[in-house]
């Protein structure tokens, strides 16, 4: 199937997969319009070609041979819009010239249609399997002047319905080009009613789901933290006003990428919607010198006809199957005990080999070691930076609770904070240059630590080598890789003066080509990502880690917003899940275990509490959660997941799991506060085949009838902070 296709006559681009179709066209002067995004057309016939009218105050290009009082780049929805010729919206980038000129004029050149996806040099990216399954769309625009090309990628699926794009800037001239500012992507939506959706959150509150009526004016979503955060997750979404979660249309936008972002959106006079996003050009300056090539990050654009689950879902399947990489991507997870919130610092071998036996007994798999084992470390304001193990701490070494570990038939991992230094270690000590610094400027501490240059290759030698020793000579089946601050006084002292603006996507570059070396280096590890729990939760780091704490807050009733809100980008393959200690460590909330369990069950399960201080009927229970985990566990990783009940429209929250074929299907019921004499609610399945019969508490019931009718809730919630849940199986 034939999925790009150009119309000479009319000089249109149509991506379509029959599910999905993008339209862009060359107008005139040769600029390059945004036409349609959305559900799929066969033919276009120029039905959204951009009426000429003559509008005050928008300028007109006069280049060509027909001058047109009717045609303003200050109106025409566009496809990567500059500045200066007479659009006054937010350009899609912008170059500063040796002459101190920002103006540029690149014009659509040429196309290239190409089978399959190019990659992104040094950057994450989704990507085909097979030359077949996608196309990618190249359009030169050209700059006669500078003598340079910007390169617009356009990839559409024939089986996703997304369009991964991404630019690159090439200098062909002789002089160097300051880039100010490069978006991965900018779409121009005709005048409409859209809202607004997003992730911005906090430490300990990822991910709250925002809706807003979109107003003229400029809204941004965006970090300047050096790290994707837990302040603005890197993804928006324009609904319909009516799009709910199962249906209305759904445009959604996410970055693949783990640095400064920015998301803007832009309602312009005439109400038309300009959205972008990118690397954040605040600060951002990079200096690009002739025969220089810049990449920008991938954008994922997704489009849904189907409301915000069928958005997440495409979602989903890309980030599971093109975006997550190696060995763990399809691979059942091990269920994990963490020490964390049991022990904090303070434990010994003793202690956690106590752990470890009464987790083997309950049948938990991955005993994680967090932070604390290594250099100098018993509170928060040591060693970082030091990754060699603290013997007097964990007699018999991290190779005997290694082997303590396997020969209890588990998995062993490991904490590591790569990127950070603390004023006291041996590493500053020796190379107090490695921590980012400016010159005769105070430091800020986060944490009581400092961040590592990652953009200095000697810098991450020197982490990289150390972890490897520790690789090398333990036997380790897990690491976590934690951030536990974010960047201050941004600056590298490798770095020329004009080359600072470069800095915090440097940073990213070099994280990520040692996550790229570790990773492929150590292919038997299962990689979690984490940033203070959810902070570096991005499409970018799954490309390297399957898997990512989701946040540090374990309590269950939070837990419910946090794992609803992050759904809405990634799958629950992605999401680590805990069942930790009550009164819960981050609320001082005391919930029952059984919702705790389920609550967890909702993303990749595991505990993070003493289980030795557990009664032996509080056990009985972990035994019941952890052999029914164990059970369904393809289904819980990898089904597709529906959100049902949002927890921030109620005092319920609901949401389910369906296998491919439609066989097996597991939901969860969730309720907050009890309420006295409550009207007796109804509960109705989704995603179920209309035409199979389920069995749900050994009645058998019509796919049709659960999803129709659905049950009652019976018997009725008593008491605070309760689950159910519904296994379902096709007989
Ligand atoms: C971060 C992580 C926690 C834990 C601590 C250790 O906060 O999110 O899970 O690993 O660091 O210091």
């Amino acid at each position: 199937m034939k999925l790009i296709n150009f119309d000479e006559k009319n000089r249109t681009f149509h991506l379509s997969n029959g599910s999905i179709s993008y339209l862009l066209g060359i107008e005139n002067e040769d600029a390059l319009s945004h036409l349609y995004f959305g559900k799929a057309i066969k033919q276009y016939h120029n039905s959204r070609k951009y009426p000429t009218l003559d509008r005050s105050f928008s300028p007109n290009p006069s280049e060509s041979a027909i001058f047109d009082r009717g045609f303003s780049l200050d109106t025409l929805p566009q496809e990567y819009p500059s500045f200066g010729h007479g659009d006054f919206r937010n350009p899609a980038f912008q170059l500063k010239q040796p002459n101190g000129s920002f103006i540029t004029d690149f014009k659509y050149q040429n196309y290239e249609i190409i089978s399959g996806k190019p990659t992104l040099e040094g950057l994450p990216a989704s990507y085909v399997i097979n030359q077949d399954e996608a196309e990618t769309l190249i359009i030169n625009l050209v700059d006669n002047l500078l003598n340079m090309t910007l390169k617009l990628y356009y990839t559409i699926y024939a089986n996703r319905d997304v369009i991964a794009r991404s630019s690159q800037l090439i200098n062909n001239g002789s002089e160097k080009v300051t880039i100010d500012k490069i978006a991965s992507a900018s779409i121009d939506f005709p005048a409409n009613d859209y809202e607004l959706i997003s992730l911005p959150g906090r430490h300990i509150k990822e991910r709250e789901i925002q809706r807003e009526v979109i107003q003229r004016g400029i809204k941004i979503f965006e970090s300047k933290r050096g790290a994707s955060s837990h302040q603005s997750n890197p993804f928006v979404a324009l609904v319909s006003e009516k799009t709910d979660e199962f249906s209305g249309e759904a445009f959604g936008f996410s970055l693949v990428y783990s640095g400064n972002h920015e998301f803007l959106v832009e309602k312009d006079q005439f109400k038309q919607i300009r959205l972008m996003c990118g690397i954040n050009p605040y600060t951002f300056s990079w200096v690009l010198s002739p025969n220089e090539l810049f990449q920008t990050p991938e954008a994922l654009i997704v489009y849904s006809a189907n409301g915000l689950n069928g958005m997440s879902q495409i979602y989903h399947e890309l980030l599971r199957e093109r975006v997550a990489r190696g060995k763990f991507q399809y691979a059942e997870r091990p269920i994990l005990i963490n020490n964390w919130e049991a022990t904090y610092f303070d434990f010994d071998a003793e202690k956690i080999k106590g752990i470890v036996d009464q987790s083997s007994e309950l049948g938990i798999e991955l005993f994680v070691l967090d932070d604390g084992w290594f250099g100098k470390r018993d509170d928060d304001i040591s060693g970082l930076g030091d990754w060699y193990e603290n013997s007097s701490k964990l007699k018999g070494g991290l190779k005997g609770i290694a082997n303590y570990v396997h020969d209890k038939n588990m998995q062993f991992g490991l904490w590591f904070e790569p990127e950070m230094i603390n004023q006291d270690s041996d590493l500053y000590r020796e190379y107090p240059d490695y921590a980012i610094q400016t010159p005769n400027r105070s430091m800020s501490k986060g944490r009581d630590q400092f961040v590592l240059d990652f953009t200095r290759e000697d810098v991450r030698a020197n982490i990289t080598q150390q972890m490897c020793q520790i690789l090398d000579n333990v036997e380790i089946d897990y690491i976590k890789w934690d951030m536990n601050r974010h960047i201050t006084e941004a600056y590298s002292l490798s770095l020329g003066a004009e080359n600072q603006g470069e800095f915090f996507h440097r940073y990213i570059l070099g994280l990520y080509e040692m996550l790229e070396k570790l990773t492929t280096k150590y292919p038997d590890i299962l990689w979690e990502g984490c940033s203070g729990g959810g902070g570096r939760f991005d499409a970018g780091f799954i490309y390297y880690m399957p898997q990512s704490w989701t946040s540090d807050n374990t309590d269950a009733i939070d837990r419910l917003d946090i794992q609803y809100g992050t759904s809405l980008v990634y799958p629950p393959s992605t999401m680590g899940a805990h069942v930790s200690a009550v009164p819960n460590h981050q609320t001082g909330r005391i919930t029952g275990l059984d919702i705790r369990g389920d609550v967890a069950m909702g993303g990749v399960f595991g505990y993070e509490l003493d289980l030795r201080t557990l009664t032996e009927s509080e056990k009985d229970i972990v035994k019941t959660q952890v052999a029914f985990y164990k059970q369904y566990r393809q289904l819980l990783q990898y089904g597709q997941f529906y959100r049902m009940i949002s927890p921030f429209e109620s005092n319920l929250a609901a949401w389910s799991f369906v296998n491919k074929d439609q066989t097996e299907s597991i939901a969860f019921y969730f309720s907050k506060t009890v309420v006295a004499a409550a009207p007796l609610d109804i509960f109705k399945f989704v995603g179920l085949d209309a035409n199979k019969q389920y069995l749900l508490d050994d009645i058998v019931y019509g796919g049709d009838e659960l999803m129709n009718l659905g049950v009652y809730i019976n018997p009725q919630i008593h008491g605070d902070y309760q689950s159910r849940k519904f296994v379902l199986k096709a007989i």
